[in-house]
């Protein structure tokens, strides 16, 4: 989200400045002097102009109306004072700069300068010599200072050592780092001060209490560290706008935030803010925009409560922990003048509130993840100022036919996947101008035939169709709408080829056409005409051939899943070319090849899938390879033979952290609309079905903790290097089914993150190491099938399983076999068998060892028995996690 604010905000303070600063009269009666003229005409000489060096769509360069021949004064973006004739303002934001700025630039001879604006240029990485910029100016009557927008552009906060006149300091989306220098709090005639979406460190210095001119604070994703609600925000009576947003802040909301009597804007969302909701927030009537989102606040509230806030029009209280009671009954008072109404998982139930229907500003309101039932009131199709819609996943009901839809005519955002709704064509009749809609979300929808409005909408950026029963081809005039970035229809029945006319979508970032019933080859150009294609899914159908061997450097492809299909061939080595690929599974196909090593050389690859395949020979690296973020790596039901060697081991360096938090693997993309909408993909594909949180942050943490190999079920063979003792960070470990000889190396005893380890079915002999039983998230566990042999170790560990894990070695003996050690019938350590050929052991002999496994397995949960048969697919639950986030 942080992204988010980096394209929409800068524009908005943009906009602001220049308003602030046209707002000065500029006098044209001196002529400026020539010692000022010529430094700034040094500073134009010292940067070359062009466009890319300025986000802002507007932007123009400035400088180049600078000439020696004309009055300074009258320059674009020069404001000289009306008496002195001395320049006191420059304003160069959004000027197409490019080059550097240092401590010599003849800027900072300028010493009556009043305020600075250098946003949305690109400084070239320079470090912006912010203390000579504050001490020159420290006398003067004010200063302002704004850095908005410059990413390229180094530094620090000054020490403001004396008591300044600064009073504005705008320093946002800048690549400004270190602490927020306690000094800060001399500058006590500071009433705007933005210092936000930086790299700061370190927690709001205390002596902000003491900038009680502060009207405005903005202090969004910083990058502070945690901390709670600073007590010395009681100092800051006059602020109207504060913006603590993304600022990592935990614990309660203060009750005497109501003190802040001349707030109207207040911005929490995206903290940790917990218990119950502060209900002193109803007592500040002046507040016309309350952001609370994304928190952990509690409680059962009333709606209207937040209605009798008169002035309220933008109230956003999604995703925290409240329950929201939507009163019975009409509701008398009169409503306030709400545009923006974010309910999301606010637990509401019943029908959609009536009174919704009233607010006819209403711009967005969202209500997705809610238990409502009932249908969808007509009269909401009314609400012509709604831009954003979103409905869904609730239980809502009944027939929506498309003409009603289309009344909504600003509408750019709607969402209406997963309810109990079907959606009807209409009567197609609609005359009059389209919507602007850019993202449509139409899962689960009961759609057999794909809505012909989408044909003509012309912006469309994000369409979801999935889990409908179209039972036919994707219609051709979808590969024509070149604005889409996001295309899912997976599990909704497509039938046919992926038609080559998907090389027309150059936009597209991701791709979702799994679970349906296509066939043919994948067309080539997925892999090298789009640069932006970032997640192809297209696992669960009937596609054949090869993988595209077109995979062009530059590509931005992060996830590859086609699991599930019919490919053979080889793996492409041009995949080597897709520098950011960080998953990819091609497990149940026909791919024919030996190890992949080349894959070892991505820098971000973390799961590599080829289970049920035909890969074979020796699994090792003829050269040194380094897989530098492996994570997973599931080698399972395929032909590799020959000895694990240590060195391929030692290759696998991600793992051997103990450090599990250094693992973080969740990643995600975001996709941009227009003003009113954005779109957060995650693929760490974390949870089974939208809507359901329950489990959410549990799935995520095992997720994040969730290093595995799995080699099983092949016909490697020889001794097991006890170097895999050093992937301190592995979780499962599967070796079952190969040929593996020799002892189980007590090197395993290290393994501490260890919860499943099986070496069933493999040709293993001696004892089993004492030291196992230093595993204590040992929930799994299974040697069943080899020649093992003495006591099984005895701990409380080892007690919870059962005879099932140990049974096929006839010299084990144990409580849980039923054989007690140093029995007579107790036998020595058979010789191993040259002849025992794992391969032999059926699809039988697995299924009652899977029995075994019973519940509990990974952190309790229920895993089942989808550990032994597939970790990946455990995972992925089929299912890739899309949030959609209007705002
Ligand atoms: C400025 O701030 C520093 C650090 O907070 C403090 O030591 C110093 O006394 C302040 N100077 C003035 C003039 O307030
Ligand atoms: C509040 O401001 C006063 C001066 O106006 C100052 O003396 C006091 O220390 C400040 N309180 C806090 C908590 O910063
Ligand atoms: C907040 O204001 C109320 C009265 O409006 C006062 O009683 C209370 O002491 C104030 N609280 C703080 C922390 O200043
Ligand atoms: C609303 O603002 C006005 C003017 O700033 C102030 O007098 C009044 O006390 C505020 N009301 C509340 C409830 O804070
Ligand atoms: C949601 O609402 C239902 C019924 O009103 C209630 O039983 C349940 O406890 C609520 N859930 C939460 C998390 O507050
Ligand atoms: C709402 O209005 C009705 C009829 O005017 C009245 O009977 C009822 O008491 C009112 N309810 C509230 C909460 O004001
Ligand atoms: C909502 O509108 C209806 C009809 O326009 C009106 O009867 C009702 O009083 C309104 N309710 C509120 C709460 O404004
Ligand atoms: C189409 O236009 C006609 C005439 O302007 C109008 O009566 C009709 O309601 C329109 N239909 C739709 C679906 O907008
Ligand atoms: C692909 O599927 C279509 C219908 O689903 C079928 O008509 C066609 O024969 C199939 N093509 C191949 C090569 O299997």
């Amino acid at each position: 989200m942080g992204y988010l604010w980096s394209l929409v905000f800068p524009t908005l303070f943009l906009f602001l400045f220049s308003l602030l600063f046209s707002s000065s009269t500029i006098i044209k009666a001196h002529q400026c002097h020539g010692t000022e003229s010529n430094a700034l005409l040094q500073f134009k000489e010292s940067f070359v102009i062009t466009k890319s060096a300025s986000y802002n769509q507007v932007s123009y360069p400035k400088t180049v109306s600078w000439m020696p021949s004309i009055d300074c004064c009258s320059w674009d973006g020069i404001e000289c004072h009306g008496v002195t004739g001395h320049v006191i303002g420059i304003n160069l934001s959004s000027s197409q700069l490019y080059g550097s700025i240092d401590a010599n630039s003849s800027l900072f001879s300028l010493v009556h300068l009043q305020s600075l604006d250098l946003s949305d240029n690109n400084f070239n990485h320079s470090q912006l010599p912010t203390k000579i910029v504050a001490t020159q100016h420290i006398h003067s009557k004010k200063f302002s200072l704004v850095l908005a927008n410059n990413q390229n552009l180094n530094g620090l906060i000054p020490d403001f050592q004396s008591r300044s006149l600064v009073n504005q300091l705008v320093i946002f989306d800048t690549n400004f780092s270190g602490r927020i220098p306690t000094s800060i709090g001399n500058l006590t005639s500071l009433n705007w001060l933005t210092i936000a979406q930086c790299n700061f460190q370190g927690s709001i210095p205390s002596s902000f209490g003491n900038l009680n001119q502060l009207v405005h604070l903005n202090l969004k994703s910083s990058g502070l560290t945690i901390g709670t609600f600073p007590l010395f925000f009681m100092n800051l009576t006059r602020l109207s706008f504060l913006s603590l947003e993304g600022c990592n802040l935990i614990g309660e909301i203060p009750s005497w935030i109501m003190n802040l009597t001349s707030l109207d804007y207040l911005n929490l969302k995206s903290n940790t803010f917990y218990g119950e909701f502060p209900h002193s927030l109803f007592r500040m009537d002046n507040l016309t925009s309350l952001f609370l989102r994304f928190n952990s606040l509690q409680g059962k509230l009333e709606l209207g409560l937040f209605l009798k806030m008169r002035r309220l029009s933008f109230l956003d209280l999604g995703y925290n922990k409240l329950s929201l009671l939507n009163e019975k009954g009409s509701f008398n008072a009169t409503l306030p003048p709400l545009e923006v109404l974010g309910l999301e998982q606010c637990n509401l139930t019943g029908g959609i509130p009536t009174w919704i229907m009233n607010l006819t500003g209403l711009q967005r309101l969202g209500l997705q993840e809610n238990h409502l039932q009932g249908e969808i009131p007509h009269s909401l199709f009314s609400l012509e100022n709604l831009h954003t819609l979103s409905l869904s996943s609730n239980s809502l009901e009944g027939e929506i036919d498309n003409d009603m839809l289309l009344k909504l005519k600003m509408l750019s955002y709607l969402s209406l996947s997963d309810n109990k709704l079907s959606l009807l064509p209409g009567k197609g009749s609609s005359n009059g101008t389209l919507p602007p809609l850019e993202v449509v979300e139409l899962d689960s929808c009961n759609l057999v035939e794909f809505p012909s409005f989408l044909q003509d909408l012309d912006q469309l950026a994000f369409l979801g169709l999935s889990n409908n029963d179209f039972k036919t081809v994707v219609p051709n005039w979808i590969w024509e709408k070149k604005s889409l970035q996001s295309l899912s229809i997976s599990g909704s029945s497509l039938t046919g080829e992926i038609s080559p006319l998907i090389c027309n979508l150059k936009s597209l970032v991701l791709l979702d056409l799994a679970y349906n019933n296509l066939n043919g080859t994948i067309p080539s150009c997925l892999g090298s005409s789009s640069q932006s294609l970032q997640i192809m899914m297209l696992q669960g159908n009937k596609l054949f051939g090869h993988l595209p061997q077109t995979y062009v450097m530059g590509s931005a492809l992060k996830m590859i899943d086609v699991t599930d299909n019919n490919l053979q061939g080889q793996l492409p080595r041009e995949l080597v070319n897709c520098r950011m690929l960080e998953f990819l599974d091609v497990s149940y196909n026909a791919i024919n090849d030996s190890f992949p090593y080349w894959l070892g050389s991505l820098p971000e690859l973390k799961v590599i899938g080829l289970r049920f395949n035909e890969f074979h020979g020796i699994i090792n690296c003829p050269n040194i390879c380094t897989f530098p973020k492996l994570h997973i790596l599931d080698l399972s039901h395929n032909k590799f033979s020959g000895n694990l060697t240590p060195e391929m081991i030692m290759n696998l360096k991600s793992m051997t952290t103990s450090n599990i938090s250094q693992l973080q693997y969740e990643d995600s993309i975001v996709f941009f609309g227009g003003k009113n909408w954005f779109t957060h993909v995650s693929y760490s594909f974390t949870m089974s079905n939208k809507g359901v949180v329950t489990d959410y942050e549990q799935i995520q943490k095992i997720f994040y903790c969730m290093v595995a190999i799995d080699i099983s079920s092949n016909r490697i063979s020889g001794e097991i290097p006890s170097v895999l003792g050093d992937l301190k960070s592995l979780v499962l470990l599967n070796m079952s089914n190969n040929l593996f000889i020799g002892d189980i190396p007590s090197s395993f005893g290290k393994l501490s993150n260890l919860e499943a380890l099986d070496l069933s079915l493999n040709g293993l002999s001696g004892k089993i190491p004492q030291k196992l039983a230093q595993l204590t998230f040992l929930e799994f566990f299974n040697v069943s099938f080899n020649k093992l042999s003495g006591p099984i170790p005895e701990n409380k560990q080892f007690s919870t399983f059962e005879g099932n894990s140990f049974v096929g070695n006839q010299g084990l003996c144990g409580i849980q076999l039923k054989k007690k050690c140093g029995d007579s019938s107790w036998s020595p350590p058979t010789v191993f068998d040259n002849d025992h050929d794992s391969g032999s052991i059926t699809e039988f002999d697995w299924k009652i060892i899977l029995i075994g496994y019973g519940g509990g397995v990974v952190t309790g949960l229920a895993l089942g028995n989808a550990f032994g048969l597939d970790i990946l697919a455990w995972l992925k639950n089929k299912k890739l996690l899309c949030f959609s986030y209007p705002f």
